[in-house]
């Protein structure tokens, strides 16, 4: 306890201190290289996630985000997480996001994720007209720093922030080598591609009732507040 709370001291200071850290000296507690996975980690890149070829999701049990990276500058991230809506509280969109691609360790300590065209993600939205659309994901991503911890109980913890600051959920080291689909590109893609058929496909498999999705959400705030004190 006494431990966790140097962390989140720690932690509160470090978006404005890594911006001018040599990444170099300030991450060697273990190298990036490896597949690293929030929460319960249940949510990992590699086969189980994600079909790119024909642009499917397996669903995990529980909501996570994974990020692997190779020595030689790949990675690969596996991403499924519901998005809150203040003004319309019914209206909680979850989405499944899968990319691979090159990466980079910037000078000024900042990621960078380039996809390959690839990618792709799955929007679910009660509340849109189209409550179920499957779409190519081809942004490149800037996070601003990255820190990796020593936990006495769980070994390595990465922690990385996003552009605006925002900390990714407490990462935990699954695998020392990167847990990838092949380091290639998985799929020809030259338009937008909307499925709706899935709907009925994934009918079975999750109910996006709001009663539903709000029980699982609180569930997911509970893991991330645990993991954010552990
Ligand atoms: C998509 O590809 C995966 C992996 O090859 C396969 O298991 C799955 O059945 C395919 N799904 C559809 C709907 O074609
Ligand atoms: C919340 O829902 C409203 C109405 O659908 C939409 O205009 C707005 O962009 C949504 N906000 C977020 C953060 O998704
Ligand atoms: C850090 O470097 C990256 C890559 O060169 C750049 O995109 C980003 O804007 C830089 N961030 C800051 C705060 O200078
Ligand atoms: C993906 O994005 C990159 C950079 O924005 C662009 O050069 C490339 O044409 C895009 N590929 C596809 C298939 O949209
Ligand atoms: C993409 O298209 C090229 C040229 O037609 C082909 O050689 C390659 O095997 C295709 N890749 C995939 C993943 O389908």
């Amino acid at each position: 306890m006494f431990l966790a709370s140097i962390f989140a001291v720690a932690l509160a200071a470090l978006p404005s201190t890594l911006a001018q850290a040599d990444y170099t000296a300030a991450h060697n507690v273990t190298p990036i290289s490896g597949t690293w996975s929030s929460g319960s980690k249940k949510v990992v890149t590699g086969p189980g996630f994600a079909n790119p070829a024909n642009m499917t999701f397996n669903y995990p049990p529980v909501t996570g985000v994974s990020y692997a990276f190779t020595d030689d500058g790949w990675y690969e991230v596996a991403r499924y997480r519901f998005n809150g809506n203040g003004s319309m509280p019914n209206c909680i969109t979850g989405v499944l996001n899968w990319h691979h691609g090159h990466y980079s360790l910037n000078d000024n300590g900042s990621i960078t994720l380039n996809p390959l065209s690839d990618g792709f993600q799955q929007v679910q939205d009660p509340c849109a007209a189209e409550s179920n659309f499957i779409e190519q994901y081809n942004q490149t991503e800037l996070y601003m720093g990255w820190q990796i911890f020593s936990d006495l109980n769980d070994g390595p913890k990465l922690h990385i922030f996003q552009a605006d600051g925002t900390p990714v959920a407490p990462l935990f080291q699954v695998y020392s080598t990167a847990n990838m689909l092949p380091t290639q590109l998985l799929r020809n893609i030259s338009v937008t591609v909307t499925d709706k058929t899935l709907s009925k496909r994934n009918a079975g498999s999750r109910s996006w009732t709001p009663a539903g999705v709000t029980s699982l959400v609180s569930g997911v705030f509970a893991i991330a507040l645990t993991s954010m004190f552990l």
